[in-house]
């Protein structure tokens, strides 16, 4: 807390669903900081949001490299003097020249890559937050798997899947670790969201009508969608929820 606000850390918060949770915390009294491998399109997101009067900070984090873990949660501390939220939301698809490879063609360094980004990344940020967590005995990990690990999924993407199932067991376990100090651990699971990550798919018009129809309120989600699920996980309200998932799919998934 500073000054009566909570400080959240948003890793990839320079855009897309990211940049959807920070707009959306600020609402709930919450400082973000954009945390994101491109500083320069985090820093540009952090101005427009101080221009509207609101309070953000940005700063350049590679989630993958350690000592730039340890550098940005060294700032946030020096900065803030705590850290309440983390929002583990950094992730790549992990497309091979613009397409998901099948497993029998895809690289060792893709594999690698994809974990180390969406999964790594967690663990490693979960790892250098909860300190500073603990020292306030009361924190929020909010991270992000998708629909692909809760579910059958199609042919293509089964590095981005292991990533994201991967999810959901970490987050159980450091639920399991972290509780008795105050600090809450889940996944949100989205699918069917309109952000640049899945445009870049592809697919056309009749991919985007399919997806559509897949749902059960007829429509794409949008990254305020995801965002006011980890709002509420963040929230004083979720204090009894630890070690979930909440699936945001307009029910294309429902378990
Ligand atoms: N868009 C969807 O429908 C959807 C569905 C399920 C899950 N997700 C997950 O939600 C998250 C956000 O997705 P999005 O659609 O907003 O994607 P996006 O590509 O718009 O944003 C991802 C952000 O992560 C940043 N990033 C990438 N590598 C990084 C690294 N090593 N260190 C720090 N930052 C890094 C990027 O620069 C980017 O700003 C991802 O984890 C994604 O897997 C998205």
């Amino acid at each position: 807390m500073k000054g009566g606000k909570r400080i959240a850390v948003i890793t990839g918060g320079a855009k897309g669903i990211g940049l959807a949770i920070a707009l959306r915390l600020v609402r709930d009294n919450v400082i973000p900081v954009l945390a994101d491998i491109d500083g320069e399109l985090a820093h540009k997101a952090a101005a427009e949001l101080c221009a509207a009067g609101l309070e953000a900070v940005a700063l350049r984090l590679d989630v993958t490299d350690e000592g730039s873990v340890t550098a940005v949660l060294a700032e946030v501390d020096q900065r803030f003097g705590s850290l309440d939220i983390l929002v583990n939301n950094a992730g790549i698809i992990g497309l091979d020249g613009g397409r998901r490879p099948l497993i029998e063609g895809m690289s060792l360094q893709l594999w690698q890559r994809t974990l180390e980004v969406n999964l790594t990344g967690a663990f490693l940020m979960s790892r250098g937050a909860i300190p500073l967590m603990r020292r306030g005995r009361w924190g929020r990990i909010v991270n992000m798997s998708s629909r692909t690990a809760r579910t059958r999924t199609g042919p293509g993407n089964a590095h981005y899947a292991a990533s994201k199932a991967g999810m959901i067991g970490f987050s159980r376990v450091l639920a399991s670790e972290v509780g008795k100090d105050g600090i809450t651990v889940n996944c949100v699971a989205p699918s069917k969201i309109a952000t640049a990550m899945t445009m870049a798919i592809g697919g056309g018009r009749d991919l985007l009508e399919k997806n559509i129809a897949e749902t059960a309120v007829g429509r794409l989600g949008e990254p305020a969608d995801v965002a006011n699920a980890v709002a509420y996980l963040c929230s004083d309200q979720a204090s009894f929820i630890t070690g979930i998932v909440i699936d945001v799919t307009g029910g294309s998934f429902m378990p």
